[in-house]
């Protein structure tokens, strides 16, 4: 049955649920407070690169299945559900997640909350933040709100994907509230029912406390932060024994305890989420009293770091010193496939560059607005044979099929110097290595091979 439902802040997460909730067949009010975002929106633009989510956008529109508004309106008091997709990011100067955009959510909604109306937050939020919020929430309603947590595992590159196939739908409800478990399960129907691509009756839909489903997310992306980090231990070592990290991590990933998922080895994970979300699960953890159960996360969070400062390394061991020194970086999004430079491993390095004093030329088929934006210091070149023209050092920091796909020979005509540094393990080194290449690629040994 189509369900009414807003969807609170439209930032990566929340256009992409927005539009997913249109597709679904339910009517859809968006709510975005930033004017440039709601224009653009309105407008049937995203405001971000997101692969297939634009068509959906058109698609949805054009059903007149969603609509998009500054603020709530009379329509939202009719809504079966609201679902909470603001950001919460790192507080400035601690690891710390800002949940205030959560409170003044709630804050705006409550006057349009019915006593029926079910408040879902996906946002990733500290444990105890639903407790915090349903307090808040209904003080401000006068009867008492009915909210559940319901946790979002999309991945930008894949998140329209993500949302109508998920792995898992996970809920949680308050003291076993049945009436809110029936709504999700009303809302997410198609997905359960198979309508969108996925086996009738095979997605998990998990209800639990609210308490352990805000925990899920984090521990979900710890766990995936983690993987990575041990990946790129195993490349330190890798490079002190001269071994090779890439053939080990084939290795372990046979494996179907371990998984060869999430063991690429490079510079590392960035984004709006890994990074800032352990810093924030290491800030609750310590406020709980149990820092220390996870006191590891702070290597992981060490290792990803010192991989960026390992090219760095490299880059200042190939030329000398980079001062005064051309250095292509292709790529500045934090992965492929997406516009996002929130910490990005490979815009860090490119600034840390130019900081020792090296001329960077920056290249990213999307991102590279936002790179002028945020860091004029870099020369942002969106035409990449002009931005490779005489470069004595490349980096791959984004793996981006179009430079895995570079032609070698006719790319190492335009550089004044034949040496890359494979900074996600991406390139076919052979043919660049036939092509002339000195290639030099994070946890392997190359030359050795
Ligand atoms: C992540 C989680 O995967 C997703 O479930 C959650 O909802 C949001 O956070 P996302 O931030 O979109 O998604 O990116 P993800 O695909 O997890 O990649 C994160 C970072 O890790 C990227 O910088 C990527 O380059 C890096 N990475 C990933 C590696 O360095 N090695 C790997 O093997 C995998």
């Amino acid at each position: 049955m189509a369900m009414k439902v807003t969807v609170i802040g439209l930032g990566y997460l929340g256009a992409t649920h927005a539009v997913a909730m249109a597709e679904l067949g339910h009517q859809v009010i968006g709510i975005e407070a930033d004017p440039q975002k709601l224009a653009a929106l309105q407008a049937g633009k995203l405001p971000f690169y997101e692969p297939g989510l634009d068509k959906a956008l058109t698609r949805v529109i054009e059903t007149g299945r969603i609509t998009f508004q500054p603020g709530h309106s009379e329509s939202s008091r009719t809504a079966d559900a609201h679902f909470l997709c603001v950001g919460t990011p790192q507080v400035s100067g601690s690891y710390a997640a800002d949940t205030s955009y959560l409170f003044s959510a709630v804050d705006a909604l409550a006057p349009y909350l019915s006593e029926t109306a079910v408040v879902a937050g996906k946002s990733t939020v500290p444990v105890g933040t639903a407790k915090a919020l349903t307090e808040r929430l209904s003080a401000a309603a006068g009867f008492e709100a009915r909210l559940a947590w319901n946790p979002e595992f999309l991945r930008e590159g894949t998140a329209l994907e993500d949302s109508l196939r998920p792995d898992r739908i996970v809920i949680g409800v308050v003291g076993g509230d049945a009436h809110s478990e029936r709504v999700m399960r009303e809302i997410y129907g198609p997905i359960l029912n198979g309508d969108t691509g996925s086996a009738a009756g095979q997605t998990p839909f998990l209800v639990m406390d609210v308490a352990t489903s805000e925990l899920v997310k984090v521990a979900a992306n710890s766990f995936l932060a983690t993987k990575i980090s041990f990946i790129n231990a195993m490349a330190e070592i890798s490079e002190a024994a001269g071994a090779d990290a890439v053939a080990l991590a084939e290795a372990i990933g046979m494996d179907a305890r371990i998984g060869s998922q999430f063991l690429r080895n490079g510079i590392g994970f960035g984004g709006g989420c890994l990074p800032k979300d352990i810093r924030a699960f290491m800030a609750r953890a310590d406020e709980l009293g149990v820092g220390s159960a996870i006191d590891f996360l702070a290597d992981v969070d060490a290792v990803n770091l010192r991989r960026r400062q390992r090219v760095l390394d490299l880059a200042n061991q190939e030329l000398g010193e980079v001062a005064g020194k051309k250095i292509l970086m292709l790529g500045a999004a934090f992965k492929p496939d997406s516009d996002d430079i929130r910490d990005s491993p490979a815009l860090d390095i490119a600034v840390q560059l130019v900081k020792a004093g090296a001329k960077v030329v920056i290249h990213d088929p999307m991102s590279l607005a936002g790179v002028r934006i945020k860091h004029p210091e870099l020369d942002a070149v969106q035409d990449l044979t002009s931005a490779a023209q005489d470069a004595e050092l490349v980096v791959l920091g984004t793996e981006w099929k179009i430079y895995r796909e570079l032609d070698a020979a006719s790319f190492g005509e335009l550089v004044a110097n034949k040496t890359v540094i494979d900074g996600r393990n991406a390139l076919p080194y052979h043919a660049w290595q036939g092509a002339g290449w000195k290639v030099i690629a994070l946890g392997r040994n190359l030359e050795k091979a």
